[in-house]
């Protein structure tokens, strides 16, 4: 991965994967999450969900934590006091001091430690009867094509009764999943793909090959979409 020409493309995104305030919302109630909640967006990219979060939370705090984004939600939050963000790995979120939490929010970033682990590593970061929700790769089709597997590259993305297993295999209680819309899609590739046109006369090789790399990748999305994309889990820790 070149990755100067990737963050030449990703940085100030205003998110780094789909997702929507809908999807927050509908989350927090489903949950019942208190007004006060400690709640943790886990790989928050630039912090695209935050505001979502703190309308959902009204008296209660929202860490922000990423590994190569958690400044820019920081920065982007800087005049919010119920807000932070920090630039840090989240597989170690129970050695924050807001831990443990009583929500861990995890839009398209859990399938980076995969599904056995993901849900076991969160689990350690949140209080009994504490939530999870992310958003996780999932084929919605018994057969997907060889360009919906192929959107996936190499991750081992499953069917929807798959996922389930592994999270309750977890010791977590399904509290509810849906599919993150094609609007929350659209979230994140639309303000990619105005980058793109504006970086785009000129750029050099390396980065025509990034940009190009990134417009594919919403061009598979818009082809596939019906066969595949995020799964929204939402699952209780047992107390
Ligand atoms: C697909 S993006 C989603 C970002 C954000 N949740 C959103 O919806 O805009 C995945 C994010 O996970 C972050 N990430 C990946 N591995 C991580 C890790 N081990 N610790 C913290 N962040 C990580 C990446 O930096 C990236 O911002």
């Amino acid at each position: 991965m070149d990755w100067d020409s990737f963050f030449t493309v990703h940085q100030d995104l205003p998110r780094e994967g789909p997702g929507a305030p809908e999807d927050v919302a509908w989350v927090c109630e489903l949950a019942g999450v208190a007004a006060d909640a400690m709640v943790c967006d886990a790989g928050s990219g630039p912090g695209g969900d935050v505001a979502a979060l703190l309308q959902a939370v009204p008296q209660g705090r929202v860490v922000a934590v990423d590994k190569y984004f958690g400044d820019a939600a920081d920065a982007r939050f800087a005049d919010e006091p119920r807000a932070r963000g920090i630039s840090a790995d989240f597989s170690d979120l129970e050695a924050l001091p807001e831990a443990p939490f009583d929500l861990i929010w995890c839009a398209g970033a859990l399938y980076f430690l995969g599904l056995d682990e993901g849900p076991k590593v969160m689990a350690k970061a949140l209080k009994p009867g504490g939530v999870l929700a992310f958003s996780e790769p999932c084929f919605f089709v018994d057969n997907p094509s060889p360009e919906a597997v192929a959107f996936w590259e190499d991750y081992p993305t499953q069917s929807e009764p798959a996922i389930r297993s592994a999270v309750e295999a977890a010791g977590f209680e399904i509290l509810g999943t849906r599919r993150v819309s094609d609007a929350g899609w659209e979230a994140y590739f639309q303000p990619m793909e105005a980058r793109i046109a504006v970086l785009r006369p000129e750029a050099d090789a390396k980065l025509t090959a990034m940009l190009d790399l990134c417009a594919d990748e919403a061009a598979a999305w818009r082809a596939i979409k019906d066969q595949t994309g995020y799964l929204l889990v939402v699952a209780r820790k047992s107390a």
